[in-house]
C-alpha cells in the first residue's frame, strides 16, 4: 500500500504582490517550499514526492530548492508542470503518481508549517475512511452578507475551516477530477464529496499557515523560530 505526495507549487501568488513567486520567498533565510517539501521527506514514508511547479520556474527550483537536498532525498523527487488553476495543477500531479501508488496525500506548496503529526494523522485516517480533508474549528463568528447586510449566522461549532493536506485513495481521487472537469473553485476533498462519497474530517493545526499575503510571512517565521 504505497503512498505518493503531491505538492501543489504552481501558483501564481497574486495576492502576496511579490514580483517572484510567494513560495521562493525566504523564512528564516530559505524558501518557504524548502520547508514544504522537507516536512514530507523526513516523515519518510512516501514512495514518490511530486512537486508541481511552473514550467518557467523549473530551473530555478533545481537552483534553489531542490539542490538544499541530500543525493537520495533528491532521487524521491519528481518535477511535473501545472496548469492555469490549482485544480488542473493537482490532476498533473495525481495522474503522474507510478500505477502501484495506492493513496495520494495532496498538501499546498504555500503551508510550510506542516508537522509530521498531521501528515501522519491523515495518512493513517484515509487507510480507513478513503477520503480525508483536516481542518480547525473556526475562532470568529461566520455570517453569510448580501449588499452589506448580515443574512444568516452560522453555528460555529459545525463549522471547519479547512487545510491541507488532503488524502485519497488515488482511484478515488483521479475518478473525482475526471467527473467535474469544469468546476475550477473546488478543492480535491469537495470534488470527491459531489461523488457521495464521505470525506473524513481530521483536526488540523492552527499553525498550519498557508502563506498568502504578505502579513503572513511575519508570524511564519515567528513558529519556525519556536521550533528550533
Ligand atoms: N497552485 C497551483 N497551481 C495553480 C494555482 C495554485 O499549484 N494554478 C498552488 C499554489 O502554488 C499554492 C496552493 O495551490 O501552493 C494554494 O493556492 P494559493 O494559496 O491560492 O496560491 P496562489 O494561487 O499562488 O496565490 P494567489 O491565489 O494569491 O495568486
Ligand atoms: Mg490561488
Amino acid at each position: 500500500n504505497k503512498v505518493g505526495v503531491v505538492i501543489a507549487a504552481a501558483g501564481q501568488g497574486k495576492r502576496m504582490g511579490h514580483n517572484i513567486n510567494k513560495q521562493f520567498l525566504p523564512l528564516l533565510g530559505k524558501p518557504i517550499l524548502y520547508y514544504t517539501i522537507k516536512a514530507f521527506a523526513d516523515w519518510g514514508k512516501a514512495a514518490e514526492i511530486v512537486i508541481v511547479l511552473n514550467n518557467k520556474e523549473i530551473d530555478y527550483f533545481k537552483k534553489k530548492i531542490k539542490a538544499l537536498f541530500s543525493y537520495s532525498a533528491q532521487k524521491n523527487l519528481s518535477l511535473v508542470s501545472g496548469g492555469k488553476s490549482r485544480k488542473e495543477s493537482v490532476y498533473n500531479g495525481i495522474s503522474s503518481l507510478n500505477d502501484n501508488i495506492s493513496y495520494v496525500l495532496i498538501h499546498d506548496g504555500a503551508r510550510p508549517l506542516i508537522k509530521k503529526f498531521l501528515i501522519e494523522s491523515t495518512y493513517q485516517a484515509v487507510k480507513k475512511h478513503k477520503a480525508v480533508s483536516c481542518g480547525v474549528k473556526v475562532k470568529d463568528t461566520i455570517t453569510l452578507v448580501e449588499d452589506s447586510i448580515s443574512q444568516q449566522t452560522l453555528n460555529r461549532d459545525k463549522l471547519r475551516a479547512i487545510q491541507t493536506p488532503q488524502a485519497f485513495e488515488l482511484d478515488l481521487i483521479k475518478k473525482a477530477h475526471h467527473s467535474y472537469d469544469k468546476d475550477k473553485a473546488l478543492d480535491d476533498a469537495s470534488l470527491v464529496e459531489l461523488l457521495g462519497e464521505k470525506v473524513y474530517i481530521v483536526d488540523g493545526d492552527y499553525n498550519n499557515l498557508k502563506i498568502t499575503t504578505a502579513e503572513d510571512l511575519k508570524p511564519a517565521e515567528v513558529i519556525l523560530k519556536e521550533r528550533r
